[in-house]
């Protein structure tokens, strides 16, 4: 078997952990979520139990077992940073936002449902994930603090929140390249350094381990916009589950569209590198999260 089908194999198994654990905690008899109306709970599972790559959950339980972190605590805060970015899709496709009726193969959860109930799921997934992370499971409660707190500032104003602030705005607005970084790395590189960061806290390494991790973390983030807007230029529509070539008809500020198709490929190879060398000190352990930093920059949908 190829080391890339491998990984593959690898981060099937590690969706389906967390699908599993995102079905019972979105099941009517949660406690956090019994008495939940149905047609919201339903919005809600359609904006989560759709597909998608699961791959800032994988990050989380794999950044974890390099320290040895719980395995189930690992699962739970997985789950609840899948809540976080889905409802941060659910409302990125809002008419409002990128209004968008495509994603993940499916209608938007306000084109399935309508657009109040979709900003209402995408609320509820959000404060979801709060209890997630309180009731982790094997992680010390000093522990469960320091993620609640690494959460909502990732998530929050200064940033997924605040990045998608500055995306919206730049529509309208000329960027240079150091301005379009700070927006990625706001939008979509503060969720994945949490993930990657989210090992090491589990296991309750703070200090130098932590830092690589997020350095780590925020290195893949930035790949992983970069990624998205070239397939964005590049991909179809089938493919990726979501519109396409809508970046520059919408006057989004994108590096390819800077830079080119080449500049971007060079440059994704890089941050494959720069994130490599960031896991250096932990040797072959490493390899895995030195796979998904491959994967996210060659991946095709
Ligand atoms: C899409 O994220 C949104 C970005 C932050 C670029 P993903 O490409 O991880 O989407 P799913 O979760 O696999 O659908
Ligand atoms: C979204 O970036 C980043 C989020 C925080 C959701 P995009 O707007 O490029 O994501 P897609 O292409 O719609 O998935
Ligand atoms: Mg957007
Ligand atoms: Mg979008
Ligand atoms: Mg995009």
């Amino acid at each position: 078997m190829s080391a890339a089908s491998s990984f593959e194999t690898r981060l099937s198994a590690s969706a389906a952990t967390v699908e599993a654990k995102l079905d019972a905690c979105l099941s009517a008899d949660h406690p956090l979520v019994k008495g939940t109306p149905s047609r919201l709970l339903a919005a809600m599972r359609h904006g989560v139990l759709n597909g998608g790559k699961r791959l800032r959950p994988f990050l989380v339980i794999e950044s974890a077992r390099l320290f040895d972190g719980a395995a189930a605590g690992a699962v739970s805060v997985a789950a609840a940073l899948e809540c976080v970015h889905s409802y941060s899709l659910v409302h990125d496709d809002l008419p409002a936002m990128d209004d968008d009726d495509l994603r993940r193969g499916l209608p938007t959860v306000h084109k399935a449902f309508d657009e109040a109930t979709a900003i209402l799921a995408g609320d509820a997934l959000l404060t979801l994930a709060v209890g997630l992370v309180a009731e982790a499971e094997g992680i010390a409660a000093e522990a469960r603090l320091a993620l609640t707190l690494a959460l909502s500032r990732e998530a929050g104003a200064a940033g997924m929140v605040g990045g998608q602030a500055l995306d919206l705005a730049a529509e309208d607005e000329t960027l240079d390249e150091a301005a379009i970084a700070r927006m990625q790395a706001m939008k979509t590189g503060a969720l994945i350094a949490f993930a990657s960061e989210a090992g090491p806290i589990i296991a309750g390494a703070f200090g130098e381990d932590r830092q690589r991790l997020r350095r780590f973390g925020e290195t893949i983030g930035l790949a992983f916009q970069l990624a998205d807007d070239l397939l964005d230029e590049t991909a179809d529509a089938a493919a990726l589950g979501k519109a396409t070539g809508k970046d520059r008809a919408r006057g989004k500020k994108t590096l390819p569209a800077l830079h080119g198709h080449d500049w971007t490929r060079a440059r994704l190879a890089s941050l494959v590198d720069e994130a490599a060398s960031s896991l250096a000190p932990y040797g072959g352990r490493g390899a895995v999260l030195c796979e998904a930093a491959r994967f996210i920059s060659d991946r095709r949908s």
